[in-house]
């Protein structure tokens, strides 16, 4: 199974191997890492080779991305695998889907205007969100470990007011998927007062219940930015991409980009990348999941349960949600015994809003995943409960 390849990453200025140290501090290079969020998987060989063929053409001038293979390739895929229908007019490039974020709030959200997104919610929104008026909805976990949110509360904030609703569908790091019926009841609530609903589904290929894109829904008050970074482990190529219907909004995005920001060609192997992960390589999307879905699983049988964990297969993502709150061991000590004694640099719960959580990437082959569970249980067991 080509995922089981184990290859090594080190010194090729990777975040996830190579910077250790910048997370998890001095001394600490050379742990087994389950940190960010990319994978230790090889792009799909499409990619790879028409990677190779547009490097080997030599002269790397600036670029486009408005023409009809790029935006066809996004409006493809979205029809395809979520039968959802977008114009392609609607697309708009842009570096990274964090910079996307950041600068439609800063067209949106003006004086005190207020900004709404849930917690525990992924790092780089909270990095974001520190210069606005933020009200955050807490995500619940249900007997059946399913999260859930207050729209009780959502209504009381939007009636007092909200400008915009960052949602993350499917979230990091709970890897909820947002159904249909909860995303129903939201799309109706922002038309009612007036809020824009800004997704954000970067995750929403990898996941193990049907996803719904807002734009199926709605197309007034809602936003995509995706990127095909994530599935397909090409983040350092660059590029991502927002999906916005009002044209207005969108014209304000452009203008933010090329004229107050001078962004104006895109990486040539973002743009590569996108058209050939979308047009061609959807049957390894599939295989992925599957393999996604048995490291899922291995962890549950290795630690839910064990000395108090708490862990279940998520709805989507690779990532995994550990619960440790019940072992009753100390945040700092399991911390501290992860680094010294378990040698792995896992990421503390913390960085997302809950301390009594860890979040394991196992977007790897099972076997770096196995030397990572032997890791956790050697931590634990030397944790005083
Ligand atoms: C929810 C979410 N959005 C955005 C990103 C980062 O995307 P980009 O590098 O395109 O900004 C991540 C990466 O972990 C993520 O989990």
């Amino acid at each position: 199974m080509k995922f089981d390849e184990i290859i090594d990453r080190r010194d090729t200025y990777c975040t996830q191997w190579d910077y250790i140290e910048d997370r998890f501090g001095k001394g600490t290079k050379n742990l087994t890492p389950f940190s960010i969020s990319d994978t230790d998987f090889k792009s799909p060989e499409p990619i790879i080779k028409a990677i190779i063929k547009r490097a080997e053409h030599g002269i790397f001038g600036y670029s486009r991305w408005n023409h009809e293979e790029y935006k066809g390739s996004i409006e493809n895929w979205y029809r395809r695998r979520y039968n959802t229908r977008i114009e392609k007019d609607w697309i708009v490039y842009s570096p990274t889907v964090i910079y996307s974020i950041s600068i439609i709030l800063e067209d949106l959200v003006k004086n005190n205007e207020k900004i709404m997104t849930h917690t525990p919610r992924y790092d780089g929104f909270t990095k974001i969100l520190k210069e606005y008026q933020v009200i955050e909805i807490s995500l619940l976990e249900n007997k059946d470990g399913i999260y859930e949110t207050d729209f009780i509360k959502i209504e009381e904030e939007f009636k007092i007011g909200v400008k915009v609703f960052l949602l993350c569908n499917p979230e990091n790091p709970t890897g909820k998927v947002w159904s249909q019926t909860e995303l129903r009841k939201l799309i109706q609530l922002c038309n009612k007062y007036n809020v824009i609903l800004l997704s954000d589904d970067i995750h929403m290929d990898i996941a193990r219940k049907d996803v719904t894109p807002v734009l199926k829904l709605d197309t007034e008050n809602c936003i995509i930015v995706s990127s095909a970074s994530k599935t397909f482990n090409t983040p350092s190529l660059g590029g991502s991409y927002a999906i916005i219907p009002n044209i207005k909004i969108r014209d304000k995005f452009i203008n933010h980009i090329k004229e107050k920001d001078s962004l104006s060609s895109p990486n040539i192997f973002g743009i590569i990348s996108t058209i050939v992960a979308y047009n061609q390589c959807e049957q390894w999307v599939e295989e992925l999941n599957k393999y996604i879905t048995i490291n899922c699983q291995y962890v549950v049988n290795e630690l839910n349960g064990y000395k108090g964990l708490k862990v279940s297969i998520p709805e989507a993502t690779y990532l995994m949600w550990i619960d440790f709150k019940n072992t009753e061991i100390k945040v700092d000590e399991l911390k501290k015994s992860l680094v010294k004694v378990g040698k792995v640099a896992i990421m503390s719960g913390e960085n997302y809003g809950d301390k009594y959580k860890l979040r394991l990437n196992v977007g790897c082959p099972l076997e770096k995943l196995k030397i990572g569970i032997l890791g956790i249980k050697r931590a634990v067991d030397n944790c005083k409960q």
